[in-house]
């Protein structure tokens, strides 16, 4: 967008003059400076923090990263922990540690249930390539789904039905009040003995303490984390040494500039021939 001046904080110059930013992470109060902003675009697909800014202008839209290869990323990752669990690799890993050679027979991928919470962009992409390789697909969203070849289940009153049957759990939900937490030890309770969880959406979402009750208990048997209250994870943390916790750093999905960079200029090219923009989040619901 050759039209357009670009310019790198902190060089942003009279803050007046700026009509979009595009922030990750920025500093509480910090985006205030900007009196004639007509949007503010998120560099991640989560805005949990950008929201809970109480200086975040009133008013202006704010944009969220929908991205195609944001989501092949997600799609990748999550294949690639299903897989790992369904092919029973921490035990071979055990395995290997024990010099022990035997063979263990994963059950069918049609007998293999994968419960996906959140079934936005991110979640429909996975629960779709995991219903393609053969898996029994379960998703649970806030509004009722109808998704080829996924069970669907919406809203509170269905998550003990959602949880009782899932065997891979993955949450792929927005950070917002009603989610804050609902990886706790309720709800790992109405999951099956042994079951594996891969938090990629936002630390928030889990009750850490209870994740390690549910590890000792055998009702969890192993789970990978991406995201963490705290990030960097603290080095004393007890994750960091947990037999049966893979530690991944926020990096299930990154932002890749090439497409992102595309998308964004897509949204502002639509702003300025005053269509609406794309992928706005609604202030009310969070995401
Ligand atoms: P999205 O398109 O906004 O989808 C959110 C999904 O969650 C929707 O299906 C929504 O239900 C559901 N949901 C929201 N609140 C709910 C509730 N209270 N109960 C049940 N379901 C609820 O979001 P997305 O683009 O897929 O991204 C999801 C999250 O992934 C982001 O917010 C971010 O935190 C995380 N993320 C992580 C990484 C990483 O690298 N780890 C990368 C990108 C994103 P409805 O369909 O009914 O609205
Ligand atoms: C990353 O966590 C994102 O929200 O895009």
């Amino acid at each position: 967008m050759p039209m357009l001046e670009i310019r790198l904080w902190p060089d942003a110059g009279d803050p007046a003059e700026i009509d979009y930013v595009l922030a990750w992470n920025h500093p509480d109060g910090f985006l205030m400076r900007f009196s004639n902003l007509r949007a503010i675009y998120s560099m991640g697909a989560g805005v949990d923090r950008l929201l809970k800014d109480p200086g975040l202008p009133e008013g202006v839209p704010i944009v969220r990263m929908v991205d195609p290869s944001l989501v092949a990323g997600m799609n990748e990752f999550v294949l690639m922990r299903v897989l790992h669990y369904h092919r029973r690799m921490p035990e071979y890993e055990v395995q290997q540690r024990a010099g022990l050679w035997g063979p263990l027979r994963p059950p069918l991928a049609e007998d293999r249930k994968v419960g996906i919470m959140g079934l936005g962009q991110l979640g429909r992409t996975c629960a779709a390539s995991l219903a393609g390789l053969g898996f029994a697909v379960r998703g649970w969203s806030r509004t009722p789904k109808s998704l080829s070849g996924v069970q669907c289940f919406a809203g509170i009153a269905q998550l003990p039905a959602f949880l009782g049957e899932t065997e891979i759990l993955i949450c792929l939900l927005p950070l917002t009040p009603e989610t804050e937490g609902i990886l706790n030890a309720t709800h790992f309770a109405q999951l099956p003995q042994g079951a594996f969880l891969v938090n990629v959406a936002r630390g928030a979402h889990l009750v850490e303490e209870d994740l390690i009750f549910a590890l000792e208990t055998g009702r969890i048997a192993h789970a990978t984390l991406d995201v963490f209250r705290a990030e960097p994870l603290a080095a004393d943390h007890p994750f960091w040494t947990h037999p049966r916790v893979a530690i991944i750093p926020h990096a299930a999905a990154l932002t890749q500039p090439r497409t992102a960079a595309r998308t964004v200029a897509a949204n502002i090219a639509r702003d300025r021939a005053g269509e609406p923009l794309q992928d706005v989040v609604d202030r009310q619901t969070g995401y």
